[in-house]
């Protein structure tokens, strides 16, 4: 992602939020994980999305329209030991030399300078609730601008949702958004395949996690979207079962729900396919349900659709397909009505895609469904779960858990599958397994 970018999204949310206005953007903790230990340090989205900077302890603020500085970075000071320990840090130099900061300041002096620019300001853009320290600092701050202001100085009068105005911005993918998605998905369905070839009984979940990391690792990727789901037989009815220690058997499907992410953009795909290289009748039938109806929720990726129609799309599939199989009993729209499908396939047939695996953005405008638009990108994922002991259905399908998950990218006259590379159909699927 070029600086060029970065700038244009910030010059883009400063206009939405037109004068006498502040934007405060923070970056997220550091979290411990035991002792001296931190968990590998990922950039808030939000934060990252405006900045491109990802050094923990900083906050960008916005200021629409001021004279002395629009962007200012508040960031780490060098700090040549603490550095020699535990890593470089841009310092404010840094901040406006490579990042585009019209100004940086320490991050220790916060408590200092913020108050006077909220002085300045009639509207607070911030998105209360997502971290805690800061949202006290912003009431004592507010306190001290108010405790000023019989000298004259007004004040902030309103607060708005800033996460509102950002989370629709990231929404709408850009030409280099959506270059770095197609990569990411690109690598994991190659690893996806690579995967599908190496599997065999006997293996533990975790090897296919590790061979999964090690291969998008491997090409550049920069880490994982979410932690991987590699579930055998019964472990793949859990939707995220991310324990990955038991063995694959013999008989039995695996779901692989893993994804990379590259400079903070994930994809996000699954597969399930026989640990032995070759589906049963009961996995066979049960599956070509789940690709029929991804099939046709795919279809209905396009501008112009509402958010809501793949989903409604595939449970009609789905549960006319229960019924036929006989694990539905009934008319298949009363059933629809009741949501009688929700006992095997109990989860929503996507979402937006994008920094997040679970990516930002209103689902419903105006308590309507969403309208699909280029520039979007979702999953479609659904799936069927049908857990060893379920009441009332044959053993013959018990233990089997399948999920189909493609990233889908909206385009002006239709759709893009981002990950197409992976095979779906059980064919295919068998032919490269047994190669
Ligand atoms: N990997 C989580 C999901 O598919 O939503
Ligand atoms: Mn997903
Ligand atoms: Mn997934």
């Amino acid at each position: 992602m070029t600086a060029a970018e970065f700038k244009r999204r910030r010059k883009q949310l400063m206009r939405m939020m037109g004068k006498n206005a502040i934007a405060i953007i923070p970056a997220a903790p550091e979290r411990i994980r035991n002792r001296d230990v931190h968990y590998t340090y990922r950039p808030d989205s939000d934060f990252f999305y405006i900045t491109g900077f990802s050094e923990p302890e900083s906050v960008a603020v916005l200021i629409p329209g001021r004279k002395a500085a629009e962007y200012i970075l508040f960031c780490r000071q060098h700090d040549p030991k603490r550095e020699q320990w535990e890593g470089r840090r841009a310092g404010q130099e840094g901040a406006v030399r490579d990042f585009g900061a019209d100004d940086s300041f320490p991050f220790s002096d916060l408590d200092e300078i913020l108050p006077r620019m909220l002085e300045q300001c009639e509207r607070i853009f911030y998105a209360m609730g997502c971290d805690s320290r800061l949202d006290r600092q912003m009431s004592e701050w507010i306190g001290k601008v108010r405790a000023n202001s019989r000298s004259g100085l007004q004040g902030p009068l309103e607060f708005v949702a800033l996460d509102h105005y950002l989370h629709d911005m990231r929404l709408y993918k850009s030409r280099s958004e959506i270059a770095l998605m197609r990569r990411a998905a690109k690598l994991s369905a190659q690893a996806h395949i690579n995967l599908m070839k190496k599997c065999c009984p006997g293996m533990l979940e975790y090897q296919l996690q590790a061979q999964f990391e090690y291969e998008t690792r491997v090409k550049k990727a920069t880490g994982q979207a979410y932690p991987a789901i590699v579930g055998g037989g019964n472990n793949g009815c859990i939707l995220h079962y991310i324990e990955n220690r038991d063995e694959l058997r013999d008989g039995d499907l695996v779901l692989i729900d893993a994804g990379c992410e590259i400079d903070c953009y994930a994809s996000d795909i699954s597969r399930t396919w026989p640990v032995n290289g070759k589906f049963s009748e009961p996995q066979r039938q049960l599956y070509g349900l789940v690709l029929k109806a991804q099939l046709a929720a795919i279809a209905k990726v396009k501008p112009g659709n509402k958010w809501h129609l793949p989903h409604q799309t595939a449970i009609r599939v789905i549960t006319r397909g229960l019924v036929e199989l006989g694990l539905l009993k009934g008319q298949a729209t009363a059933l629809i009505k009741k949501k009688a499908y929700e006992k095997f396939y109990m989860h929503k047939t996507g979402h937006w895609l994008g920094m997040d695996v679970h990516d930002v953005g209103d689902y419903k405008v105006d308590g309507e469904w969403r309208i699909l638009e280029p520039g979007m990108v979702l999953t479609v994922e659904p799936g069927l779960y049908i857990p060893r002991g379920t009441k009332g259905v044959h053993k013959r399908w018990q233990g089997i858990g399948i999920r189909i998950e493609d990233d889908v990218l909206v385009t002006k006259d239709g759709h893009d599958v981002l990950s197409k590379d992976v095979p779906k159909t059980p064919h295919e699927i068998e032919a490269l397994m047994n190669k």
